[in-house]
């Protein structure tokens, strides 16, 4: 009989090597290879598309680190989004956060065309109070100026005398130089700043779904379970949280301390994004992840990016009756600087 040799098994295909290798780098150590195999294609043609249609990404700090690392020319806070808009000379700017920043961004930019990739992506602080209710505040407070948080709608901005980020809240409340200030919509913010000045200060009742979730027994259970950690908090969480962290401050700020004092170990108590952006700046920290994930933030993806500058939607736009006094507000409060 004649001996007839098993076939060999054929050898596994070479691994293509992995598309985009450079812009892989920045988020390896979040992003698993198979992952990016999908999101490459999109990204490739967030590339192209961005240089044909002179479009600029604006992103928030709260956006994926595909988003962030990748496709995102600028990033920041609110307060910044809302300065870099002013200073780009691109045609299309997609505001990758929510809606109330492609708002303020469109308030900044009439001329500009400012698409949002989600219309859904609202926010829990913008949906608490209407351009009726600030009618109704300063008529219960004749006199007292009112200073919005940019979390709202342009409508709710156009009947406000003055706009403040979480960056920039306790300087514009000082600066109006009065004893008394309307401060709308988050009572968390507010409270945390009337902590911080002797302006008095009347809060609405809006609160952050994400931030108000955190307790101050979070934080006794985190210092007792990961000993000497550092614990930086957003101001929307609420005060007896604030009063228990280490760092208090806007989302640029808190990425400002990790950078500049270099904890060994850090727990950011905010968006969950915020932590993952952070963390693959600097590998050698050790970042705790007790976080909360904002529902709005993560409407916004990489494929919807793609989406919105193919077909050049969703379009924000602002009616100019509200437009005008609502850039009004914003403006005043980049004027502070
Ligand atoms: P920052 O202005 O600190 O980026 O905060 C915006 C926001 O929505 C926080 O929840
Ligand atoms: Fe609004 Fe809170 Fe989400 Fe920020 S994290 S967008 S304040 S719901």
């Amino acid at each position: 009989m004649l001996y007839t040799p098993t076939p060999r098994a054929a050898p596994n295909p070479p691994v293509p090597p992995l598309p985009l290798p450079e812009l892989y780098s920045r988020v390896e150590r979040h992003v698993p290879p198979f992952e990016w195999r999908i999101l490459a294609d999109d990204i490739a043609a967030i590339l192209k598309l961005k240089r044909e249609k002179n479009a600029v990404i604006l992103a928030h700090n709260y956006q994926t680190p595909d988003i962030y690392h990748t496709v995102a020319d600028i990033v920041g806070d609110s307060l910044a989004l809302a300065r870099e808009a002013v200073r780009t000379d691109a045609e299309v700017i997609v505001l990758a956060g929510v809606h109330f920043m492609a708002e303020t961004a469109k308030l900044l930019n009439p001329e500009k065309t400012v698409l949002i990739p989600d219309l859904e992506a609202g926010c829990s602080l913008a949906s608490s109070i209407t351009a009726e209710d600030v009618r109704l505040m300063r008529a219960r407070h004749p006199g007292v100026p009112i200073v919005t948080y940019v979390n709202t709608s342009a409508a709710v901005k156009a009947e406000s005398d003055i706009c403040c980020t979480s960056g920039n809240a306790k300087k514009i409340v000082e600066a109006l130089g009065v004893p008394k200030v309307i401060m709308l919509p988050d009572e968390y913010l507010a409270r945390n700043i009337a902590a911080q000045t002797e302006v008095e200060i009347i809060a609405w009742m809006g609160h952050c779904e994400v931030h108000e979730r955190f307790t101050a027994d979070d934080i006794r259970d985190l210092r007792a379970t990961h000993p000497g950690v550092t614990v930086l908090a957003h101001p929307e969480c609420p005060p007896e949280v604030v009063a228990e962290c280490d760092f208090t401050g806007s989302t640029a700020a808190m990425a400002d301390y990790v950078g500049q004092r270099r904890p060994s170990r850090v727990v950011l108590l905010t968006e969950c994004s915020m932590s993952d952006n952070v963390a693959l700046q600097y590998p050698d920290l050790d970042f705790v992840r007790p976080c909360n994930l904002c529902p709005h933030m993560k409407r916004i993806t990489v494929p919807k990016i793609r989406r919105a500058l193919e077909t050049m939607s969703h379009e924000v736009t602002v009616p100019p009756q509200i437009a005008e006094r609502a850039r009004r507000s914003v403006e005043r409060m980049l004027a502070f600087g």
